[in-house]
Order: C-alpha cells, then sequence, then structure tokens
C-alpha cells in the first residue's frame, strides 16, 4: 500500500500522523518505508532522535525525497517494500502531485478550523487533476486536532461529506498534548513511557479504518 499524507495547508498534522501510522504498520510486521517529501525534514528529523533515542530497537526505514525524480523514485521503492507512508510539505508541490500519480491512497488531516476547511475546495480539484493520470486514487478525510466540545467538528464534517471526489473515515484524532510529545522524543504516540490511552486509541482507530477497513 501507498500512501501520500497530504493537503494543502500548512501544519494540519501530516507529519505527525504519517510517523504514527509508519510505526503502528511497522509494528504489525509490514516492511514499511516512510518517505520525507518535505524539505523543512520534519520527518527526517523525526526519524533520526528516533535511533538515538531507541539505539537501533525498532527501527524505521526512512529516506528523504522531494523534486521530480520522485515518481520513478517512488516506483522502484513501491517494489521493494510492503507499504510507503509519504509525508509532503504544507503546499501544492511537485513532490506531493508526483507522489499522487503513483499512489492507492491521498490521506487529507483536517484540523476542524477556517483556514484548513478553507482549502477543501483546492483540494477537490488536486485530486481531480490527478485522478486524470491515476483513476483509482482515493482520497480519505478524517478530522484532526478535533475539538472535545463545540460545533466546529460537526461543521467540518459535513463540509468534508459535502466535498466531491473526497471521501470522510469516521475516525477523530482529538488536540492532545501526547502527539507533540511522542513526535519531539522520535515515537509513536503508543511508544510512551506512559502513553495517553485516548491518543492511542484515536490514533489506532485511525491505522484500522486505513489498513482494515479501506484496503479490504
Ligand atoms: N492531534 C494533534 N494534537 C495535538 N497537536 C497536534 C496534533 N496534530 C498535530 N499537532 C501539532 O501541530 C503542529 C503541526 O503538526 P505537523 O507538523 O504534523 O503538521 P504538518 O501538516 O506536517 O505541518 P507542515 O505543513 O509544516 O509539514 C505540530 O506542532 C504538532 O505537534
Ligand atoms: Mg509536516
Amino acid at each position: 500500500m501507498f500512501a501520500v499524507v497530504g493537503g494543502i495547508k500548512g501544519g494540519a498534522g501530516k507529519t505527525i500522523v504519517a510517523t504514527n501510522l509508519a510505526v503502528i504498520r511497522a509494528a504489525a510486521g509490514r516492511d514499511v518505508l516512510l518517505v520525507d517529501g518535505d524539505d523543512q525534514e520534519s520527518a527526517t528529523l523525526w526519524s533520526a532522535t528516533r535511533n538515538e533515542v531507541l539505539g537501533g530497537a525498532n527501527r524505521l526505514t526512512s529516506i528523504h525525497l522531494t523534486g521530480r525524480g520522485t515518481r520513478d523514485e517512488l516506483q522502484r521503492l513501491a517494489a521493494k517494500y510492503d507499504d510507503i507512508i509519504i509525508d509532503v510539505g504544507g503546499r501544492d508541490t511537485t513532490t506531493q502531485r508526483a507522489a499522487l500519480t503513483v499512489a492507492d491512497i491521498l490521506l487529507l488531516p483536517f484540523p476542524p478550523r477556517g483556514p484548513d476547511i478553507w482549502t477543501i475546495e483546492k483540494v477537490t480539484h488536486l485530486v481531480k487533476e490527478v485522478r486524470s493520470v491515476n483513476t483509482g486514487l482515493r482520497a480519505l478525510a478524517f478530522l484532526n486536532r478535533a475539538d472535545r466540545v463545540g460545533a466546529d467538528n460537526a461543521v467540518a464534517s459535513a463540509l468534508l461529506n459535502e466535498a466531491e471526489g473526497i471521501e470522510l473515515l469516521d475516525v477523530r484524532v482529538g488536540d492532545r498534548k501526547a502527539f507533540p510529545n511522542a513526535f519531539s522524543n522520535g515515537l509513536g504516540v503508543g511508544e510512551l513511557k506512559r502513553p495517553n490511552p485516548k491518543a492511542v486509541a484515536e490514533m489506532e482507530g485511525l491505522y484500522q479504518a486505513l489498513f482494515e477497513t479501506v484496503l479490504v
């Protein structure tokens, strides 16, 4: 399976989600490649921190890959790994488009707030354009940094439900400190010494929705 964690808005949670899903997928015994497709290199730094913190245990293979050559390189790598998860930058980049031409899934984290939700239309255009080359691409959105209370989650979900060409996953990842805490330590949220059960359950829920429901 080849998933792009993407979108066109910075800070939506792509890197947090890509790294956590890669950790869970690898723990399930799959040969996973995490690709950092962002020149900010946050996923690469996370990975370097991980290797220091874990001293080689639970190693996850990660590479940095951006630009025009991305498509050919990804196609070559897809034959070598069970799964590829690529984290792209928070804009409509050449790298994201190149990856989407060969991906199975575009996973779209959406915080339920104005600036993020306002990009839905542009994302639907991007998906439509990419589908002219990659007809089978599935675009799956979910709420990240969801609120504990209030109406914003429901408003954002309704807008995503209406968005053409995008499916809304029935999972929510809350706004929880455990995610940045784990990230800063090169870990997935379930690998913290004292894991936050809600954060772990939410990320597992997203994992299951993606790998055990969508991909069956
Ligand atoms: N569910 C969450 N709960 C709490 N904080 C979160 C959550 N998801 C992301 N964050 C925080 O929001 C910020 C942005 O997250 P992240 O870096 O994953 O976004 P991104 O989409 O990769 O950003 P960029 O577009 O810059 O690459 C980070 O500080 C991260 O720790
Ligand atoms: Mg990022």
